[in-house]
């Protein structure tokens, strides 16, 4: 049996991603969305709460699994018995980042290849944080998240809107 993860911080899960998604389980027995950290990155949802989207989300995928992770990728891979990681290339701005990042969990892992899909041309500039930028000026967000997670998430940046105001 074929296994691959798609991993990523999916702060929130966006309409880009579940191409990739499903995209990418029609090519394995098996694909595990595995939420991690991205320590780069502060998130606005819990791990908890990004996997619940994407539990909602890729209900319709039936050999699409959800997980939530906070160590190391190749480890998380090796342990599941993953063979490939998957990942979305969008501009060429993210292939720099890719390339290093599939560099060292070869290393890390040798027997693990890392699988790259290129976005549809839609989704070319999307990303969780171009979308929580744009949301929380109030623009319309709604073809860019999928519609089970649009009324947690702009629920989310209007308190963090009002947060904010509160702490001036
Ligand atoms: O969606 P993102 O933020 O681009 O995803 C990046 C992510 C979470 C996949 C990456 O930061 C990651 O693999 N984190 C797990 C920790 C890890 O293995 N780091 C080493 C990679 S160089």
């Amino acid at each position: 049996m074929r296994i691959a993860v798609y991993p990523g911080s999916f702060d929130p899960v966006t309409n880009g991603h579940l191409n990739i998604i499903e995209r990418a389980a029609k090519l394995f027995d098996r694909l595990i969305v595995c939420v991690m950290v991205n320590a780069e990155k502060r998130a606005l949802f819990s791990l908890e709460e990004r996997e619940a989207f994407l539990h909602s989300v890729c209900a319709h995928l039936p050999n699409v699994e959800i997980d939530s992770f906070g160590g190391l990728l190749a480890a998380y891979a090796k342990e599941h018995g993953c063979c490939t990681i998957i990942k979305g290339l969008r501009a060429g701005s993210d292939f720099e980042k890719e390339f290093q990042m599939a560099m060292i969990n070869r290393k890390l892992n040798p027997e693990l290849e890392s699988l790259f899909l290129t976005a549809e041309h839609q989704y070319m500039y999307l990303s969780s944080s171009a979308v929580k930028e744009l949301a929380s000026y109030g623009a319309d967000v709604s073809e860019l998240l999928p519609p089970q997670i649009l009324q947690q998430f702009q629920q989310r940046i209007r308190n963090n809107s009002d947060n904010k105001e509160n702490e001036k």
